[in-house]
């Protein structure tokens, strides 16, 4: 097992990361000292293979747990799956000193972190991230929250773990196209912060295909360290934790402007992720071949490297740009990379610049 700490003061936690670990979570509990009463808030998906080893196991070490078992899928993510989760652990008598384990993917994560904190003003809470993107981003860092009709993530709060349980072995029923989608946040971690993580990425990429459980251990243990290092220094995102949205404001705009239909959110991000080497080379310079070592490892994955936008869908594109918050006078601010392994936040990038960087036939800009 990998133990990564993320460094928070009182708030510290730990990410443990192995094969085997669900049936120990009511162990680990134990070592937290918390109450006695807990809920389990997972999905179907996750609930059918899961939700059996992680009860017992919570049962066996004493606690008491109920489960609550939500529709897989964004749309959960909502407000009303948050009251109902109210209601249920109200039912079930959770007090202060009771805690929720959020079993599942970064949908269940979210939806249980944001019931966690809000629930009696706070509790505790322990995620257990089941899909790849869950394990090396979103149960890390403490941002929760549920989606708004008007938006994604509109309603939410930091509200730290007291633990992140990743069990290598719940990745291997993830579906295949999931799995690549995590993918790209991984090799994400490579670009802005570690070129020598880059570099074993392209050098094991088959094995992390394979889901090769010694690779992806100490893959999704380096991605975690990054994390922690990047929040701890930037808990509430003031500035440095921008980094980890290198990729991400064009994937957004793509992912809003195709209403969340079309791609997965780290197949959008992949695009994203290319289009910004390519703006890094016309506006800091990145060299060719690196912009090319980008785009070429996405593509390896399987994962798309480019979008051909017609003349409306360029439109909605840049519109959904500029409903962002990064967005400034004709201008968008953007995380760039002077080399892989080191970029830099708040680069403006005039509109004109992105639909080329967009374009799938053009690897390099000049
Ligand atoms: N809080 C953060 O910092 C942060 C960061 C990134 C993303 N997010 C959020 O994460 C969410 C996306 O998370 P996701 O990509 O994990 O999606 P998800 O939670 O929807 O999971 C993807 C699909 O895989 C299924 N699944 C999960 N684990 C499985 C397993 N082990 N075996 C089989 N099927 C499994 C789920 O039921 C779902 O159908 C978005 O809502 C996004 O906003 C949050
Ligand atoms: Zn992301």
């Amino acid at each position: 097992m990998r133990i990564v700490k993320v460094p928070l003061g009182n708030r510290s936690y730990a990410i443990k990361i192995g094969a085997g670990l669900l049936s120990r979570l009511g162990n680990e509990c134990v070592r937290l000292k918390l109450g006695n009463r807990c809920a389990i808030i997972t999905d179907t998906n996750v609930g059918r293979r899961c939700a059996r080893p992680a009860f017992d196991s919570l049962a066996k070490a004493g606690f008491s747990p109920s489960l609550i078992i939500l529709s897989p899928g964004e749309a959960t993510k909502r407000p009303k799956s948050a009251s109902i989760c109210y209601d249920r652990l109200a039912e079930h008598r959770l007090e202060r000193q009771s805690f929720i384990v959020a079993l599942g993917g970064g949908v269940v994560g979210d939806l249980a972190g944001f019931v966690a904190a809000t629930y009696l003003r706070g509790i505790t809470f322990v995620q257990v991230p089941t899909t790849l993107l869950a394990q090396v981003d979103s149960s890390v860092g403490g941002k929760v929250g549920v989606n708004l009709k008007a938006g994604k993530n509109l309603v939410g709060a930091f509200h730290q773990p007291r633990l992140v349980l990743c069990d290598l072995d719940t990745l291997r029923t993830l579906p295949e196209r999931e799995y690549r989608a995590g993918l790209a946040e991984v090799i994400k971690y490579g670009i802005i912060y570690d070129a020598a993580l880059f570099t074993l990425i392209e050098r094991d990429l088959l094995k992390l295909l394979r889901r090769d459980p010694k690779t992806l251990g100490d893959v999704i243990a380096r991605c975690c360290e990054i994390k922690a290092e990047v929040v701890a220094r930037d808990e509430t995102e003031s500035g440095r934790r921008a980094i980890l949205n290198f990729g991400h404001t064009i994937g957004h705009a793509l992912e809003a402007s195709s209403h969340y239909g079309k791609y997965l959110h780290g197949e959008a991000i992949a695009i994203g992720q290319v289009a910004a080497a390519k703006l890094s080379a016309r506006v800091l310079g990145l060299s060719a071949r690196e912009v090319e070592r980008v785009s070429d490892l996405f593509e390896r994955a399987d994962l798309p490297t480019g979008a051909n936008l017609n003349a409306s869908q360029r439109q909605r594109l840049l519109a959904a740009m500029r409903l962002d918050k990064k967005v400034s006078g004709g201008e968008t601010n953007f995380v760039l990379a002077k080399k892989i392994g080191r970029v830099v936040w708040g680069q403006r990038v005039p509109d004109s610049f992105i639909a080329p960087a967009l374009n799938p036939q053009l690897s390099t800009l000049n």
